[in-house]
Parts: C-alpha cells; structure tokens; sequence
C-alpha cells in the first residue's frame, strides 16, 4: 500500500478500534462482534509492522509495549489523594449530616452518592488529551509509577475522546476487578497450579502492582473514575455531578449508580437500596461514598488531616449468608491439638467462596451448638477469617444430634508429626526452602522422618525417591536443610512448636533470657515476668522443658548442628534489638499481611505495639483507609509510615533510625 494511503488507513482504524474499545469497555454496550474488533485490531498491527514510520505510543496495538520494570519510580501528586472518613450504621450517618447541615446553614444538603469500590486508588495524568502518567495512592502525597500496567486496562483510554481534551487533567477513580473477572482467574490460577487470591481487592492490586505489564494485561482488571485531583484549560466545574458527567464526557468510565440526593432520610434510604441490590452487582462495594455536591459546599467544608470534611463512606455490615455443615471434621495441630472444622456447602460471601470454617475447640461447639446438617449463617469481613455465626434452628432437619469432638483420632501422631515439622521449617521458624507440606507428609508416612533432627540426617539420594522430586529439587533441598543449621535463637524457640509460643513471644524470651539454658530453667515466675506473657503461656513454656522427651529433641537437633549466638540475658527494656523501646501503632489495612501479623514482626523486632496514639508513640503505620488514629497522628507530627514504608522497615529494621528525631546533641 502506498505510504499516504497507508497513513489514512491507519488513522482511520485507530479511530474505530478507540470507538469500539469505549463501546466495549467503558459502556459496556458494544456495536460489533469481538471478532470484528479482533479483525480490525490485527489489521493495524499488520499496517504499523510494514510502516514503523507510523508508529505512535497512543496506537490501540501498544497496550502492552513495556518491558518488565525493576521496580516503580515514586510519583508526587499534584494535589494530595485524600481517604474518607468512614460511618458505620445511620445514627452515625445522621450525625455527619447534622454536622454539615449546620456548617453549610442549611437543612437540606444535596449530596452525590455513589457506590464505594473494593479496588484501589488511581490517578491517571492526560496532557492533551494523552494518557501520560498513572500513579497508585502510595501514602497519599507519593505514589508509584504504574503507566505501563494502567497502559494495559482496555476500560482506560490512552486518548480522551470528544473534540475538547483540556490542557491537563489528573482523574482519580477506583481500579478493581469485577465478581466474574475475579472468579475467571482464580480458576485460571487454580488449572495453572498458581495462587489464588482471596478477594477481588487483593486480586486487583496483586495484578496492577506487577513488574511485567504483560502479566497484568492478562488480567481482568476495570476501573470507574470519581473524581479530579487537577484541571488546566477545562470547563469549571461546580458540582461533583457535574464533575462525573464531565468525565464520562472525555470517554472514561463512570459508575451509572450515582445519583444527586436531598436531605438525610434520602441519603439512608439509598444506602437500603443499594445494600439490597449489592449480592446482585457485578462488582463488590463495600459501602456507600456521600460527597457535598456543591463545590462552594466543599470549599466552605474543608479538609482535616487526610480525609475531606465534606464526603463520608457509610460502609456496609459486613456480608453474611446461609450454608449447610456437610460435615464436622477434626484436624491435629502441631501440639497435637484437635481442631473442629465444619466442611460447608461452598458460598460466595464477602468475596471470596468459603468451604471450611473453625470452630475452634470443644467449648465453641458447644456454645454455637452446631451440628452436621445444620444451616448455619457464615460472615466474612474483609481480611477476617471466616466463621460461622449462628445456626439457623427453624430450619435444623429433625435428626440431628450434638456434635462430640472425639478426645483422639485415629492417626493423630503421624499428622501432629506432619504439622510439627511443617511449622520447624517454616519461614518464620528454620526457614527450610523447598520443604513443603506434600513432601512432609511423604517423609513422616515413609517413616524417614519421626521428629525434626531426623531432617538433618537426610541424603539427595533418598529424597530422590519420593514422589514428585527430582534429582536437582532432592540436592536443593538437602543444602536448604543444611543451611538451617545457622539460626537464631528466636527462631529456633519458634521453631519448637511450643503451645502458645508464636514468633514475637519467641523472639521476647530470646531477648530476656539470652540462651536456650535460661530458658529451659526458668521459673513459672521469672517466665510471667516477660512482655505478653501470662501465666498460660508461662506454664506451657515450662511444661514443654520440663519433659525429658522435649530436652531430648533439643539435645538432638544441637548434635545434628543447629547452633545459633547466644547473648546475654537482658533486662525487659534492653536495647539488643532495632526496635525496643518504640512504641508503635497500626492503622488502616495492609495488603501484604493482617494486622496480626504486622503487630507480631513488630514485636519480634522489640516495639510495643499499642492501639492508641499519644504524643510518646514513636511510628504509626498506616495501610489503606487509615482514619482517625493517623489524623492523630500527624496532628501530634508522628512520624507516619504507609505500607511501602513499613515493608522496607521489616527488610532493614536498622534503617529505623530515618523515622526517628535525631538524638539530641550534648
Ligand atoms: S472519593 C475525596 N469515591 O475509598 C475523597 N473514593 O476510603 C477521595 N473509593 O482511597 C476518595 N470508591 O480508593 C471516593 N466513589 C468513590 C470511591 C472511593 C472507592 C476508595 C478510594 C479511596 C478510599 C477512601
């Protein structure tokens, strides 16, 4: 094809291809078949291969073009990415409205309402009308540089579209993945022998925060767009509808579930209505946003700390449903505990498929009075453990009976054996790479394995035989062993499996008593006497040491060459690890790790870890929609770590000291 007439035909199925991506993606309401699209979209990669003289970053065929980053490039935001202050039932609603009402001199505010994502913040930089940057929350000043994944959402365009772009404009909106798209990978994941991921929130962020675009091309990621962080050269804008209409108007996503409401009653009873319709949306809310919808409004409101005084997230109870106990089933922990497990009838609550739930012990069964073939009524809330409320007892079929958890179960040594020596490997414990739990089990069940230091006895050879294990894995795995022998003291307490000792209570006793001896020959006292330690968990430790079974393991695993430095014992406000003596406090959600978990690494690494702020809390780490405690927090001017922060905290806990005021000088 001749040059000019190739160049029209390119500008033309770009056009189209633009056309048919808004339709598809942004309306939802396509003008043609996907093979259509795919026939035009192969047409122009044909034409741009054989005239690279047109080529252009903005082509329909350049959504995956980077290469796979090392890692993302910090951005500053024009304008801060604020969070919302959150409500939890109408009382609570009733009193942000009063307060607004009163402060606007008014009795009824019109707001706009919209649904409120479970997905993660964005904002997208378009200079005339090009899609030039696009930036994750980050701690709501810096983000990260996301472009070339954003690049990769097909619901985001890389050129506005209407005649007017504006000079520059910053959009922010949600990210997120819908029910059906979420469902799709993690059986995609599942077929492939990967991860799945827990929730649709975890699944988007998983895929955006991706070195390789092209792995989060493939995946479904959407996203709706609810606001403005900077406008240069477009029209003004004087209400937050107006605002969406704008956005929808340059060709980019907008939820159709935004209204314009009047008064309180109207902003509750939206919230009913959209709390009734939520099981039936293809995506997860998880609550309703109420933004002032005069823009003079929200100026005359203001902001305090992070969060806009004139906007507010009425969240939704958390999701509950009916299911069926199929089965009541025992498991045996690494102490040889019994675990009563219901098996359910498989439901979609909270966003993920739940299958199993604790029910803890003997007590808890007893309480709830759960019994195989009861309908029971399951909850999920966020990043929570699944569990089983009540059981429904209309409907309880007529012959049931209490369920008795068994004092034993047949095999019990051999899989408390498994799990004891599933958790000795663990990354928190020896950290054993390569030593997982199908290998465990072949180990324990062909008898070569009996307690843990049977581990260090074993040959690539050997381990060649078992099922699934290559020579290569076999040799890998009998050097990973081998390096556990170098450990730490901590670790190596944890590692024991001792009731009730998890990391951070490990790594305390480490610290006061400075050797295994100490420990092995402290008093019931002396135990109680360290942080978090209660005469529960004093008796176990005890126990454990005083059974000459137990000394004989520890005697073993130091023949087999365990070794580890041991200190000096230290007083409770000893100094020997990077964080003693801080105080800290957790806010908002992580996405790496509960909140659990990041009280027990902080712990590990000496901090006190505390719900409150006051002037002494030296760091506060703030996850996703942290509230009041942060706003706290830098109203006292504590230092604020957000989760990028805090990772790099756990991976260097030495780099502590840039968080801190510098020591005063003499
Ligand atoms: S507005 C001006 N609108 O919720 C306040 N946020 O808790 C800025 N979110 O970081 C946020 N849907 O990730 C706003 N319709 C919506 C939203 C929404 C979800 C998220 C967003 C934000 C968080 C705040």
């Amino acid at each position: 094809m001749p040059a000019e007439a190739a160049a029209r035909r390119v500008a033309e199925l770009r056009e189209a291809l633009e056309l048919h991506n808004h339709r598809y993606y942004v309306l939802d309401d396509p003008l043609i078949s996907d093979a259509e699209y795919d026939a035009l979209l192969r047409e122009l990669e044909q034409l741009e291969a054989a005239h690279p003289e047109l080529a252009s970053a903005d082509s329909p065929t350049m959504r995956v073009g980077a290469a796979p980053a090392e890692q993302f490039a910090t951005v500053i935001h024009r304008a801060p990415m604020l969070s919302l202050g959150n409500v939890f039932d109408a009382g609570e609603f009733e009193d942000f409205y009063a307060r607004v009402a009163t402060e606007l001199e008014s009795d009824t505010v019109e707001f706009a309402v919209e649904a409120k994502l479970d997905g993660l913040a964005i904002s997208l930089t378009y200079e005339a009308g090009r899609l030039v940057r696009a930036a994750t929350r980050g701690d709501g000043t810096h983000g990260e540089d996301v472009t070339a994944n954003v690049r990769t959402i097909r619901a985001i365009p890389l050129r506005l579209r209407g005649a007017e772009a504006p000079a520059l404009i910053e959009v922010r909106g949600e990210i997120f993945m819908d029910k059906a798209g979420f469902t799709a990978l993690n059986e995609r994941q599942a077929a492939a022998g990967l991860k799945t991921f827990a929730n649709p929130r975890n699944a988007a962020a998983g895929s955006l925060r991706q070195l390789d675009p092209a792995v989060t091309a493939s995946r479904p990621l959407t996203m709706y767009c609810y606001g403005i962080g900077a406008l240069e050269g477009g029209p003004a804008l004087d209400t937050q509808a107006g605002t969406l209409d704008y956005l929808g108007a340059l060709g980019l996503r907008v939820s159709r579930d935004s209204r314009v409401v009047s008064g309180c009653a109207a902003c509750i009873a939206f919230y009913e209505d959209m709390a009734a319709r939520r099981a039936a949306l293809p995506y997860e809310i998880d609550g309703i946003v109420y933004k002032v919808n005069a823009r003079s409004a929200q100026d005359r409101l203001g902001h305090v700390a992070r969060a806009p005084r004139w906007a507010v997230a009425f969240k939704f109870p958390p999701d509950e449903r009916e299911t069926r106990v199929l089965a009541i089933d025992v498991q045996v922990g690494r102490t040889g505990a019994l675990t009563p497990v219901a098996r359910l009838q498989p439901v979609f609550v909270g966003g993920v498929t739940i299958t199993n739930a604790t029910l803890h012990n003997a007590d808890e069964i007893a309480r709830k009075d759960v019994r195989v073939g009861d309908t029971v009524v399951v909850r999920r809330a966020g990043d929570v453990i699944p569990e089983i409320v009540r059981v429904v007892l209309d409907k309880r079929p007529p012959d049931t009976a209490p369920y008795e958890l068994p004092s034993t179960v047949p095999d019990q040594e051999r899989a408390r054996l498994v799990q004891a020596i599933i958790h000795f490997a663990s990354r928190r414990a020896l950290d054993i790479e390569g030593l997982g739990a199908k290998i465990v089990e072949q180990l324990v069940t062909s008898g070569l394995v009996t307690a843990p230091d049977d581990l260090y006895r074993l040959e690539a050879e050997t381990l060649s035989g078992l099922e699934r294990m290559a020579e290569k894995s076999a040799a890998n795995l009998v050097e990973a062993i081998a390096r556990s022998r170098a450990t730490t003291l901590a670790r190596f307490v944890y590692a024991l499996g001792i009731r009730e000792v998890g990391e951070a209570t490990a790594a305390n006793l480490a610290r006061r008593f400075g050797s295994l001896e100490r420990i092995a020959q402290a008093s019931v006292e002396a135990l109680e006497d360290v942080d978090d330690i209660g005469p529960v968990v004093a008796a176990s430790i005890h126990d454990w040491f005083a059974d000459p079974a137990n000394a004989a393991l520890v005697e073993r695993l130091r023949d087999a060459g365990v070794h580890w430095e041991e200190g000096v014992a230290s007083g409770a406000a000893d100094g020997a690890q990077p964080l003693t003596g801080l105080g800290c406090v957790l806010t908002g959600t992580l996405s790496a790790m509960t909140r659990d978990e990041a009280k027990h690494r902080l712990q590990a690494l000496g901090a006190k870890v505390s719900g409150a702020v006051s002037k002494k809390t030296s760091l506060v780490i703030a996850g996703a929609e942290a509230g009041s405690k942060l706003a706290k927090a830098e109203a006292l001017g504590v230092p604020v770590l957000d989760e990028a922060a805090f990772l790099g905290l756990l991976d260097d806990p030495a780099s502590v000291s840039r968080w801190l005021p510098p020591p005063p000088t003499a």
